[in-house]
């Protein structure tokens, strides 16, 4: 099969279409003929020789993918030939085919395309369980989620809004304020010219947001404690800006916060695939029935992986990039 190999890890990585094995799927495995893989993140750091896959996953990109099921290991009940499914992997995306354990797959709700089922795994599973089983998000709670331009954010702007909560969201320029408002947030906050905090606690009232979600870190630890409400809840999924920051942790008394950091892909299968169960009955409806929709900002052939991470490493993207197979 064609898949994507890393040329010169580091700072100067290539990704080249090579040839590899056909993986096989194990005991409550897989195999997928992937017609479409999501990018995220994540896959820059890998490339760059950064964030290495976890023991015994492929070395190969690819965090999530969606396709129909050619092969199924022992013990797979759940899933048969011929479904059309996406899935949570922990690498492999990047290729003609992938193998997914069965407690990462789910079915391609109804009215999603392949291509739209591929950003979805990533984003609703790290939304889900950060925001509503970490965070303990609430319906009508007020919720300021940070990156909100993400393929992460303008995931979680739609779920935390069709969970009727009031969703406060920061990004850079008019474009991507303007989608964050269409996505459902109250209020878009351009970070590049307003201070959050201040903002935030303007359109609370001073009530302050009880769940924040970011993933930029540095000063933003010491400004989400100013940002957040009595008893907030604040949840790291990463540290762009920095994972390193003199923080005033007084606030966290006075207020009673949590501060939670999180990462998903090290996960045990046994919890991911809690996540995925949960995913399924609780976000799924709100996308077959159109309520929440993906957004993606892009597809390049699988060939051009580096012209895609060229695009994220850019930044003027919203929503998701995805990889078409
Ligand atoms: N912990 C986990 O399990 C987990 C799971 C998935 C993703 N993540 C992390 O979540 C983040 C989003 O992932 P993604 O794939 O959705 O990436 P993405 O689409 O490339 O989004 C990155 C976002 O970060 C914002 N950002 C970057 N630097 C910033 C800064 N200095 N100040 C304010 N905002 C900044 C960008 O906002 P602007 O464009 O407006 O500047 C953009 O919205 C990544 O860091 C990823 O590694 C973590």
């Amino acid at each position: 099969m064609h898949a994507i190999a890393i040329e010169n890890p580091g700072s100067d990585y290539r990704l080249v279409l090579r040839e590899a094995e056909i993986p096989q799927p194990g005991a409550r495995q897989v195999l997928i003929k992937v017609a479409a893989a999501g990018l995220n993140r994540a896959d820059l750091l890998q490339a760059r020789g950064k964030y290495p896959p976890p023991a015994g996953a492929s070395a190969i990109l690819g965090m999530e993918v969606a396709g129909v099921i050619t092969a199924v290991g022992e013990d797979c009940t759940l899933f048969k030939v011929g479904d059309a499914v996406c899935a949570l992997l922990p690498g492999g995306g990047y290729a003609e085919y992938a193998v997914a354990d069965v407690r990462c797959t789910l079915p391609v709700p109804a009215g999603v395309t392949l291509v739209q089922a591929a950003s979805l795994p990533e984003a609703y599973f790290t939304v889900w369980t950060n925001l509503f089983d970490t965070g303990r998000l609430q319906s009508g709670e007020i919720v300021l989620i940070h990156g909100g331009s993400s393929g992460i954010g303008t995931a979680a702007i739609q779920l935390c809004a069709a969970f009727g909560c009031t969703v406060l969201t920061t990004a850079s320029g008019p474009e991507k304020v303007a989608r964050c408002l269409q996505l459902g947030a109250a209020h878009a906050i351009d970070y590049s010219k307003d201070d959050f905090v201040e903002a935030v606690q303007r359109f609370t009232n001073g009530h302050g947001a009880d769940v924040i979600l970011d993933m930029v870190g540095a000063d933003y630890i010491s400004r989400n404690f100013e940002a957040a409400a009595i008893k907030g809840r604040i949840v790291n999924i990463a540290f762009q800006k920095g994972a390193v920051a003199e923080v005033d942790f007084a606030p966290m008394l006075q207020k009673r916060l949590t501060l939670a950091a999180t990462t998903l892909r090290g996960r045990s299968i046994a919890e991911k695939g809690l996540i995925r169960d949960a995913v399924q009955e609780q976000v799924w409806p709100h996308l077959a029935a159109g309520g929440i929709q993906p957004v993606i900002d892009a597809t390049f052939p699988l060939a051009e992986a580096g012209a895609a991470h060229a695009r994220m490493r850019e930044g003027s993207h919203i929503g998701k990039i995805v990889l078409t197979v």
